[in-house]
């Protein structure tokens, strides 16, 4: 089942990795009024990826500032023994890494158990072969287009082709499963990623590196629409 609030259009999901986190309350809530879909939180556990970042009660402590779901992005080896703590805290989409999942599927059910939206995220170089077996039990995929840990990274192009050959695998499959985009999404490349059949695009740096959000958040969802 769809992650996005409305159907009809690709949603907006700014980064807060990018924000200032000594205001980490009132940029939520400003990406909140300047027309974000849904919030998107990286958690990062210096040992999936080599950086560090955020934990449960950090998210329990935006949930309190919006009502838009929140995207949870976890980057952390083992998300299963930890992954209910993240629901509890107010996660409404979590995603696990497929290179951090031995057993994939029984993640995807027990996300669904806790009672949140299900999404597998593939790295830049694993293929999308990888999810084919979990597309029926997920919610969304999550294609990285940069290598996770870092906002403000370049777009890796050939993740294009990914999101594409993906699309076209879930709609021949009759599959009601979002494609989300993370990393390097800016402005220009919106409208190629929708083309593409991205329905979910995550900006950090494009949209907390600017200082009018409702700007960058309109024009991104102006190109997408083409
Ligand atoms: C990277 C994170 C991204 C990051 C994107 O590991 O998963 O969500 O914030 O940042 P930008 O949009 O600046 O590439
Ligand atoms: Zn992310």
């Amino acid at each position: 089942m769809s992650v996005r609030p409305d159907k009809r259009q690709v949603a907006i999901a700014p980064s807060i990795l990018s924000a200032d986190f000594a205001r980490l309350g009132d940029e939520v809530r400003a990406v909140d009024e300047a027309g974000a879909d849904l919030v998107h939180v990286d958690v990062m556990d210096g040992h999936f990826v080599p950086n560090l970042t955020i934990g449960p009660p950090v998210v329990r402590a935006i949930r309190k500032v919006t009502k838009k779901p929140l995207d949870v992005h976890l980057m952390i080896e083992h998300p299963e023994r930890s992954l209910e703590q993240y629901v509890q805290a107010g996660a409404d989409v979590v995603s696990v890494h497929v290179e951090a999942c031995v057993h994939l599927h029984r993640v995807v059910q027990q996300i669904h158990a806790a009672g949140a939206k299900a999404s597998v995220v593939l790295n830049p170089h694993t293929p999308i072969v990888m999810v084919e077996h979990v597309l029926e039990s997920c919610d969304m995929v999550l294609m990285m287009s940069v290598n996770p840990g870092f906002g403000g990274q370049a777009f890796i192009p050939e993740v294009l082709r990914k999101v594409e050959a993906l699309a076209e695998r879930i709609a021949a499959r009759g599959l009601d499963v979002d494609i989300e985009v993370d990393g390097g999404v800016k402005v220009a490349n919106s409208a190629a990623l929708a083309a593409a059949g991205a329905t979910v695009l995550v900006a950090g740096s494009a949209i907390f590196g600017e200082t009018d959000y409702r700007a960058v958040i309109e024009n991104m969802r102006r190109e997408a629409a083409g």
